[in-house]
């Protein structure tokens, strides 16, 4: 028989209550750290640790560092318990709206999906080359318009496409619009709003209902 005990040799480890939520690196990282302060919610020297996992100062949560676009796997493979990420991942990712809950816009990192090109205006030919970060978003989009396009897929950096030529027209995130500016490229059309939302694994929220809804009061008392 094997026992798991202080004289088995095996360790027992704790119990970890604490839920795991999933932080998107990058822009989004300091304005969620921001929200969560006022409501005691913080990760000490998560800003300058290599480690991925931070525990909260009071062991409440444990803080998961991750690719924005990763934050709805973490999140839909039970990983993570609750994750913030940017609306615009979810119209993107294929981890969305059947395993995720989605709990609160959080309403900060707020941007626009916009159509854009030369200051010349949208090109005179039917069929245009698009640049873009969301190909599923550009696809139903310019599917509504009836318009033929080719997607060029890039992963950044878009606003460079129409000025190389690789591409007619980008649909971007526009946030300041000082990247648009400084390229010297115009908004045609915007499609759509964006901005940060706290999802749920849905087992992750039955199980763990009531902390997650005093949470979720928390946060609105404070939107
Ligand atoms: C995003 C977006 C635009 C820029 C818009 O890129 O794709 O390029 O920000 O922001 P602005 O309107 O405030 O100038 P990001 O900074 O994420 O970098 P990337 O090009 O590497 O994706």
């Amino acid at each position: 028989m094997v026992l798991f005990g202080e004289n088995s040799g095996c360790k027992i480890h704790p119990v970890d209550n604490s839920l795991k939520i999933a932080l998107p690196k990058g822009r989004l990282l300091d304005e969620a750290l921001k929200f969560f302060s006022p409501i005691g919610i913080e990760f000490p020297g998560i800003k300058e640790t290599k480690k991925l996992r931070v525990p909260s100062s009071d062991g409440a949560f444990e803080a998961l560092i991750v690719r924005a676009a990763d934050v709805p796997v973490y999140v839909a493979y039970g990983a993570a318990d609750l994750g913030i990420v940017g609306k615009d991942v979810l119209w993107e990712s294929a981890d969305g709206e059947d395993e995720l809950y989605e709990l609160a816009d959080l309403g900060f990192g707020s941007c626009k999906l916009v159509v854009a090109g030369s200051q010349d205006g949208p090109p005179k030919f039917p069929m245009w080359r698009v640049a873009t970060k969301y190909p599923i978003s550009t696809e139903k989009y310019f599917q509504e318009q009836g318009r033929p396009v080719e997607i060029i897929k890039l992963y950044g950096s878009v606003e460079l496409a129409p000025l190389t030529g690789i591409a007619d027209v980008i649909v971007d995130i526009v946030e300041t619009g000082t990247t648009l500016k400084a390229n010297n490229l115009r908004v045609f059309d915007e499609l759509k709003t964006s901005s940060a939302r706290l999802v749920a694994n849905r087992v992750s929220y039955k199980v763990n209902s009531i902390k997650m809804r005093q949470l979720v009061e928390q946060i609105q008392e404070q939107l």
